[in-house]
């Protein structure tokens, strides 16, 4: 078989890919290690910035997601029973949407089902080719048979656990990586979210998240040992937890019901540089983690489609190579500053087992100060509705 561009993974970075060249005429083929329900089972991100749903629009998904997403203007944060919001529109005119990454992945589904998009599910063994020459190829195996895609591009959208970024040689690659001493255990459940922003909550028994998905299905995360498995978690345990973290209003309207998924997610901030080798072309969770909070790990995954989609435009259309030779330092100049602020996020607002009084006293300052400064949130603002491509 022969394509243009052979995607490796079928999660919402190679979904979202294969759709955008599609409506260009460039020709893709999605190779995905797991079925198509386990893909759309996995419950993950909940915030978009406003760089993704342009993208999700230029794509032509973006009807199911301007009717059904909530607005958010603002973000609450809370330490202990104090709390205040930091209004994003009021601060900077702009905002974010709730929106699943379940969705956003079922609406790239159908869209690439309806144009006879080519996705291979269930493909084992993957590996890529000559790479760092003219003609690179990608070899797997499905229901038993090899097969081989020629193509003149391979972009590496297979996950933090995929092949694409382990075909750099270490010579050529280098990683960052920091590992947090927490998880977050994370519930679904079908009650009515507690409030109507979410809640970014710091209390002396560490952090909790109340987020949401629509008007009766709620994601809430309360950060967790390392050691614990959802199965030590109880939903009663849970709930009792996530309201000992928030400001008792807002336990006190908590509607609680059980859970429908429950999981627990490590912590982790990693980066490998460079992004691409040759005719190979990293992106997303291939090439970079963050902690979750702060909302930006499907966010990064979307620039990185953002630059590699005009990057190959341009390239099909006039033979131009500026935007695949630009595609790494553009890219790795936005993800770091994502990182920086999930970083940041990160260490305001969590418990960490080392941490000293006067550790503890600097995180209260920091939100303080925070609280108190029009430009600290103009700052947080910023960073959080998502920097500009
Ligand atoms: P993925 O979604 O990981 O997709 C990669 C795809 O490649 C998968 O479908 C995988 O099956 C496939 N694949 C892997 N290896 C191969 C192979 N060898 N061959 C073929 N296919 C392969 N972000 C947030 O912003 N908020 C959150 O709350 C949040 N929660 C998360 C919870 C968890 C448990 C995880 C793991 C991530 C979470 N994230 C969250 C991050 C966010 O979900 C990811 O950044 C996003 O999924 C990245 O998309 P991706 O397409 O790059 O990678
Ligand atoms: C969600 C997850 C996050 O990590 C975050 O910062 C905000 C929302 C969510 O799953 O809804």
């Amino acid at each position: 078989m022969r394509t243009q561009v052979c995607i490796i993974g079928g999660g919402p970075s190679g979904l979202l890919l294969s759709q955008l060249l599609h409506r260009k005429g460039i020709d893709s083929v999605v190779l995905e290690r797991k079925t198509k329900d386990y893909v759309l089972g996995r419950i993950r991100a909940g915030i978009l910035e406003t760089g993704m749903v342009e993208l999700m629009r230029e794509a032509g998904v973006g009807a199911r997601m301007d009717r059904e997403c909530f607005v958010h203007d603002g973000t609450v944060i809370s330490v202990g029973d104090d709390q205040f919001e930091v209004n994003f529109r009021d601060l900077i005119g702009a905002h974010v949407v709730v929106y699943g990454q379940t969705e956003v992945t079922r609406d790239l589904y159908e869209a690439r089902e309806a144009a006879g998009g080519k996705i291979v599910f269930n493909v084992e063994g993957v590996q890529i080719h000559g790479a760092d020459s003219d003609a690179p190829y990608v070899t797997y195996t499905v229901d038993g048979a090899e097969q081989r895609i020629d193509c003149d591009f391979v972009a590496g959208c297979d996950g933090f656990h995929g092949v694409s970024r382990q075909t750099i040689p270490l010579t050529v690659r280098k990683e960052y990586e920091k590992v947090y001493p927490f998880g977050w255990l994370g519930i679904l459940s079908e009650t009515p979210p507690v409030h109507d922003e979410l809640i970014y909550a710091s209390s002396d028994r560490g952090f909790a998240l109340c987020s949401m998905r629509n008007e009766n299905l709620s994601r809430y995360y309360i950060q967790c040992s390392l050691s614990d498995s959802p199965n030590d978690w109880t939903d009663a345990a849970f709930w009792e937890e996530l309201k000992r973290r928030i400001p008792s209003d807002m336990a006190d309207r908590l509607v609680t019901g059980p859970s429908i998924e429950k999981s627990i997610a490590p912590l982790r901030s990693f980066v490998t540089e460079p992004m691409r080798w040759g005719r190979l072309f990293l992106c997303g969770d291939a090439a970079h983690i963050v902690p979750p909070t702060g909302a930006k790990g499907l966010n990064t995954a979307a620039s990185d489609i953002h630059y590699l989609y005009h990057g190959l435009v341009r390239f099909y259309a006039d033979g131009d190579s500026a935007g695949l030779d630009g595609y790494s330092q553009k890219a790795l100049a936005r993800i770091w500053k994502a990182e920086r602020f999930s970083w940041w996020m990160t260490s305001l607002l969590h418990r960490f087992p080392d941490q000293s009084e006067f550790d503890i006293k600097m995180q209260q300052a920091e939100i303080a100060f925070l609280r108190g400064n029009k430009a600290a949130q103009i700052a947080m603002a910023e960073n959080y509705v998502g920097l500009p491509y």
